[in-house]
């Protein structure tokens, strides 16, 4: 065995070492508490109640992991640590951070799931903690998805499942004239008004509470958005959704698929196991699949566009 092939399956192994690590630092709030200002283990580990020799071993790590900098023995934040980790900032990730901490316990189930192809089901109220966590990644994400789609006069938005509202309202934002429908369950919809309040866009928000498989969407939409929802259903769900959505669109109206696109790489790969893991029947699904379910749906070839720098892609199909 080469050092090199030891290496990497000795890195891969141990992943949880770093990643935990960084879920606890953020959860004792040392990112924002160096942000106050830098100080040395010691005065950590006394500012934050913790072991002094521990405290100064979890500094080293985030160190080694350039979250932090250290410079005669004093720490203090790297920048993406000061832009991105600090509570209560418009731009922290700490609740995504938060959820894939949370999620250990989920992937503790594993054996189980490769056996009997299913993990118990998951609590049928949506935590509004997860809520916030997509606004984490769809706030950084929402400019590519609504820069892949041409807007060709679009006013009227419908958005299922749309968790936080972040991609609605991102589109509202950049198209002044459009409004936007979002439909979520019962606890999510306050959580969604908020952000759209946040953003200025209230007045032309609307968020429902309703079952996208079931729910009354109306009709005469212009674009329906499905945003990472297509993973979190089994494959009748997800004709269903298409069929669903290509009813409640206007004649020329778009489906908006955001989706992570089963094509071999590694994040779609494993997240397929995150559902397996998180959802009853989600999974993630390849281009071509998609693609033919959209059309079995009634709708023409979608365009597909790969959003640099993420594990996404955007499918665009016409309700001809
Ligand atoms: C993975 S999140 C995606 C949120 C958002 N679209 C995004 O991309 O950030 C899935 C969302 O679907 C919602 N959801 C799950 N089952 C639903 C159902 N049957 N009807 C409506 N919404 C549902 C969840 O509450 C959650 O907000």
């Amino acid at each position: 065995m080469s050092v090199q092939e030891h290496r990497r399956l000795r890195e891969l192994a141990s992943m949880h070492f770093q990643s935990r690590c960084l879920h606890e630092a953020c959860e004792r709030g040392l990112f924002s508490e160096l942000e106050r200002s830098p100080g040395s283990a010691e005065e950590l580990a006394r500012r934050l109640h913790l072991h002094p020799q521990a405290c100064r071993m979890l500094l080293d790590a985030l160190t080694a992991l350039a979250l932090l900098q250290e410079r005669e023995g004093l720490y203090s934040n790297a920048p993406i640590a000061s832009r991105y980790l600090i509570e209560g900032t418009a731009t922290d990730q700490g609740e995504m951070i938060a959820m894939y901490r949370r999620s250990m316990e989920r992937w503790e189930k594993l054996a189980e799931a490769l056996h009997c192809g299913h993990t118990p089901a998951p609590p049928s109220e949506p935590d509004p903690r997860f809520i916030h966590a997509m606004h984490c990644t769809a706030s950084v994400h929402a400019p590519l998805v609504v820069e892949a789609v041409p807007r060709n006069n679009a006013r009227r938005l419908l958005d299922l499942g749309g968790g936080p509202g972040t991609y609605s309202i991102r589109f509202l934002l950049t198209w002044p004239e459009a409004e936007a429908r979002m439909l979520d369950l019962e606890p999510v919809v306050s959580i969604a008004q908020e952000y759209a309040e946040i953003a200025g866009v209230n007045e032309r928000f609307e968020a429902v509470a309703g079952d996208y498989l079931e729910s009354e969407l109306g009709d005469g939409y212009d674009l329906v958005l499905l945003s990472n929802i297509l993973h979190c259903n089994a494959p009748e769900g997800c004709q269903r959704l298409l069929k669903r959505a290509f009813a409640c669109l206007r004649p020329g109206g778009r489906v908006v698929i955001h989706e992570f696109l089963r094509d071999g790489s590694l994040w779609p790969a494993v997240f397929a196991l995150h559902m397996l893991l998180s959802t009853p029947g989600g999974d993630t699904y390849s281009e071509s699949t998609l693609k033919g379910w959209l059309h079995e749906a009634g709708f023409g070839e979608p365009v597909v566009s790969r959003l640099e720098g993420t594990p996404s892609s955007v499918l665009v199909a016409a309700r001809s």
